[in-house]
């Protein structure tokens, strides 16, 4: 009996350990790490510079977000890129989850330590 609660207990703490590795899309993170951060900072620092309806709007509205980077083409280049194109919509996600009134604040991972930029 005791070694079945026992083996509970261990089982749901991986559980909880492993739910609290993926509470964002990390793949979402190395894709704007790779394509925006040259600009805009560490993925969560860009996304909360926005709040969730502004991030739905530009993803909504991707020929503005363009325009706003007409002058820089390192941009352009980055919302033209395939890993940006083919994944828009978990970027889109990952930005309205971690936006400014997300409420949402990291914690230290192998991708993210603090909020430098
Ligand atoms: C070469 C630099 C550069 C890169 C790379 C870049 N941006 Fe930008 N982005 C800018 C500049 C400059 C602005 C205009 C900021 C302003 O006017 O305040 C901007 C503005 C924006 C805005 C409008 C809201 C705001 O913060 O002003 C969005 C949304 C945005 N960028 C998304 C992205 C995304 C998503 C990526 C990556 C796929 C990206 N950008 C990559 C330079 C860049």
């Amino acid at each position: 009996m005791k070694k079945t609660i026992a083996t509970l207990l261990i089982v749901n703490g991986l559980f909880t350990l492993s739910y609290a590795a993926e509470r964002y899309d990390t793949r979402a993170f190395r894709i704007v790490t790779k394509l925006c951060t040259p600009c805009h900072g560490t993925p969560f620092y860009m996304a909360k510079q926005l709040d969730s309806d502004d991030w739905e709007y530009f993803f909504d509205n991707e020929k503005k977000m363009m325009d706003i980077h007409k002058k820089k083409p390192k941009g352009m280049a980055s919302l033209k890129n395939k890993l940006f194109q083919k994944h828009k919509k978990r970027l889109k996600k990952f930005f309205i989850k971690s936006s400014k009134d997300s409420g949402a604040v990291h914690g230290c991972d192998a991708n993210f330590c603090g909020t430098h930029h």
